[in-house]
């Protein structure tokens, strides 16, 4: 099993990432989910990740991250997510605790107590993880690889070129695109390839079990929203992105994507800000820093997250 920690902001497509992640224990092994600030504040995203893991039976430690990004003040997403980060969808309360010990703490110890190196998924802004690499850099050699969903080549979703999670703390992308740790970008270019059709998701409905049904009220929640902001590529708006999931969609099945190692850095101020500047064509030179996912097959994408939420129905 591959040893990892989970980094969200909980947040629709953070849920179903989670639900991903969890429906295949037989393949991941979560020692540990800490929560950033991104889509919502940090009391939301820590309150949904524990609301929502508790609800689909995770057993797993759930520990709070940093308030605020690294220098800019916390841009939310509730335009996107609503207000609570769920649309309008409610868990019970949760029946797991918040962490004694604080995320970058327990990201630590949980790195330095493993055996064997681990793997970092990250879904969210990357403050935490910036934090953990600037405090500690000793647990570079025991990182396998941050798998992050962020960044875009393609345009942005936040700034006209700047992705939400990159935008929302740049500094902390420069800090990890720096670290020399091995990174997985999922950003835009690919996770706009990543979606699901409405058909699709009557699918998820169509499982049967309640949980199948909040799954569809999540996901089709943000459709409406994407109505409202249109993009140059076809469909945009009558689709469902799936962006988080491929962070974890990756560590499963990297066969059905394909990417390409590239130098990355990030603007760091101005309008620009978050904007990360991927050099496909290596004109710069310099050495890859990212592997860059770019396309995905999208047909095995939708199958492989379909089999998950069937997992999770019957459990
Ligand atoms: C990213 O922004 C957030 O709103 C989503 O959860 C995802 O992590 C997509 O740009
Ligand atoms: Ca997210």
């Amino acid at each position: 099993k591959l040893p990892i920690i989970i980094d969200t902001d909980p947040g629709i497509d953070d849920a179903m990432m989670l639900t991903l992640a969890f429906a295949n224990d037989d393949a991941l092994d979560v020692r540990l989910v800490t929560t950033c600030s991104g889509n919502i504040s940090q009391n939301k995203t820590n309150y949904n990740a524990r609301a929502f893991l508790s609800y689909i039976g995770a057993d797993v430690e759930i520990a709070r991250g940093l308030e605020k990004p690294i220098f800019r003040e916390l841009e939310v997403a509730e335009d996107i997510h609503g207000e609570s980060g769920f649309g309008n969808v409610q868990f019970p309360e949760p029946s797991l605790p918040v962490s004694e010990r604080q995320a970058v703490t327990a990201m630590l110890e949980t790195i330095m107590m493993s055996d064997e190196k681990m793997t970092i998924v990250a879904t969210g802004p990357l403050t935490n993880v910036a934090a953990l690499l600037l405090a500690h850099p000793e647990v570079k050699p025991k990182i396998e690889r941050i798998s992050w969903m962020g960044g875009a080549a393609v345009g942005g979703n936040m700034s006209p070129t700047a992705e939400f999670n990159a935008y929302v703390d740049p500094h902390a992308v420069e800090i990890v695109f720096r670290s020399g740790v091995p990174i997985v970008m999922s950003g835009l270019d690919v996770t706009h390839k990543a979606f699901v059709t409405p058909d699709e998701a009557k699918d998820i409905l169509n499982i049967g079990t309640e949980f199948a049904e909040k799954a569809y009220h999540l996901v089709t929640y943000y459709l409406d929203v994407m109505k409202k902001t249109p993009f140059h590529e076809e469909n945009y708006d009558q689709v469902l992105h799936f962006h988080d999931v491929c962070a974890v969609m990756y560590l499963l099945n990297p066969d059905i994507f394909k990417g390409q190692d590239c130098y990355v850095e990030v603007a760091l101020e101005g309008t620009t800000a978050g904007t990360t500047v991927v050099d496909y064509t290596n004109r710069t030179g310099k050495t890859a820093n990212v592997h860059v996912l770019h396309t995905v097959n999208r047909e095995k994408f939708v199958k492989e997250f379909l089999k998950a939420v069937k997992i999770i129905s019957d459990r």
